[in-house]
């Protein structure tokens, strides 16, 4: 796979920068491919600056990428490649974070 190609967030991001561009690069990991985001993104923006979707719904019913955009519906929960559950829309990039967005345990139980 490319870099910068995620499997299922392939064509047309779903958001496009009009401003603030020359913000410094970070390199993320996402579902084991690497994407760039600027910094000070959400990992929402990072995401959906990079393809079409967030995640996978865990009931099944297909992609989601978030709806309040504010840390209230709980529809944009990715996971760290350590099983921590994260909201996109509220979480800045870190360079070389590891983002699952797919087949990942609902609710993470952590002993
Ligand atoms: S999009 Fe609603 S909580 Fe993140």
């Amino acid at each position: 796979m490319a870099n910068g190609t995620v499997a299922g967030m392939t064509g047309e991001a779903q958001l496009k920068r009009v401003a603030e561009r020359d913000r410094a690069k970070v390199s993320l990991e996402v579902d084991g491919t690497t994407v760039q985001a600027l910094e000070g993104d959400t990992l929402l923006t990072a995401l959906l600056t990079n393809g079409k979707r967030l995640r996978e719904s865990e009931f099944g019913d297909g992609p989601r990428a978030g709806f309040c955009l504010m840390g209230a519906c709980q529809d944009c929960w990715v996971w760290t490649a350590d099983g921590d559950r994260l909201r996109a829309c509220s979480t800045p990039v870190v360079a070389g974070m590891r983002i699952q967005t797919r087949g990942t345990p609902w609710p993470t139980l952590r002993s």
